[in-house]
């Protein structure tokens, strides 16, 4: 059975002025790097501050954007592109996070645009899905995951890409579950509810990909994770690692929720 490296991503969304961006990413960074922690650690940043992020940076560390548009270059105002993430040197992005669905109109298709761009760039790739309540009440939870999942793919073409990268055990492919109920209200799924999703995503990557491609991409949970928390989802079998909003915020709060995660 393929063991897949633990992660750990923390999402700041709109938060931080540069200066406390630049104060909380050093001390977590450092704080990860000197326990020499298995896990993948990483933290995605509002665009602004990924420049002066990226100068203190060190190996071993990810720094994401939380979007990315597909193309190269172009009359896209207001957009950044794949080539200057990777000019900056951040390690990747996030992609399709429920908030830029619901609040800023993007679609399965824009979302399978934007994995291409990334993942043709040598950018790693974090793709969130995720069913509203309403969704998940209406026994629509295997069905919305599978739209998101299968229509993202497609459009991106990805089956048919080497995906793999030069890095043989770290596809750029990350999928994160989030279910959008669970997202900054305090309520997060069961571990079972969570459990039960990430069963279903792994199947469908059996069945969009090789054995040995699906068997590496990891699955992340995110929705209301905590340091009181993590441990619970990290025991379940088919969850890889968590993208963590709120909790990521404060720096002591999120090295615990790591240190937690590593025992
Ligand atoms: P919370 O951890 O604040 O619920 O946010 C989750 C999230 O949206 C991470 O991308």
């Amino acid at each position: 059975m393929t063991k897949r490296k633990k992660m750990i991503l923390g999402n700041w969304k709109m938060y931080k002025q540069q200066q406390n961006a630049l104060h909380d990413f050093c001390a977590i960074q450092d704080g990860v790097l000197s326990s020499s922690t298995e896990i993948r650690v990483g933290v995605a940043a509002p665009y602004i501050h990924l420049s002066a992020l990226s100068q203190r940076r060190k190996d071993n560390f990810m720094l994401l954007a939380q979007n990315v548009h597909w193309e190269h270059e172009g009359p896209f105002t207001g957009e950044i592109s794949p080539s200057m993430l990777k000019d900056l040197q951040v390690s990747g992005s996030l992609i399709g996070h429920s908030e830029r669905r619901s609040l800023f109109g993007e679609s399965n298709s824009s979302t399978g645009k934007r994995l291409r761009g990334a993942i043709m760039c040598g950018l790693e790739a974090i793709l969130c899905v995720g069913e509203t309540l309403q969704e998940r009440e209406s026994g629509k939870l295997t069905e919305t995951l599978r739209e998101q999942l299968t229509t993202a793919f497609k459009e991106s073409h990805l089956a048919a890409c080497d995906f793999m990268g030069s890095h043989p055990d770290t596809p750029l492919l990350t999928i994160a579950y989030e279910p959008v109920w669970a997202i900054g209200t305090g309520k997060s799924a069961t571990p079972l509810q969570a459990q039960e999703a990430h069963n279903a995503i792994r199947l469908l990557l059996h069945e969009f990909f090789s054995q040995s491609v699906a068997s590496k991409i990891g699955v992340l949970y995110g929705g209301s994770v905590k340091s009181n928390n993590i441990k619970e989802f990290l025991s379940c079998e088919d969850i890889d690692g968590a993208l963590v909003g709120g909790a990521s915020l404060d720096p002591v709060e999120f090295l615990k929720l790591i240190s937690n995660a590593a025992r």
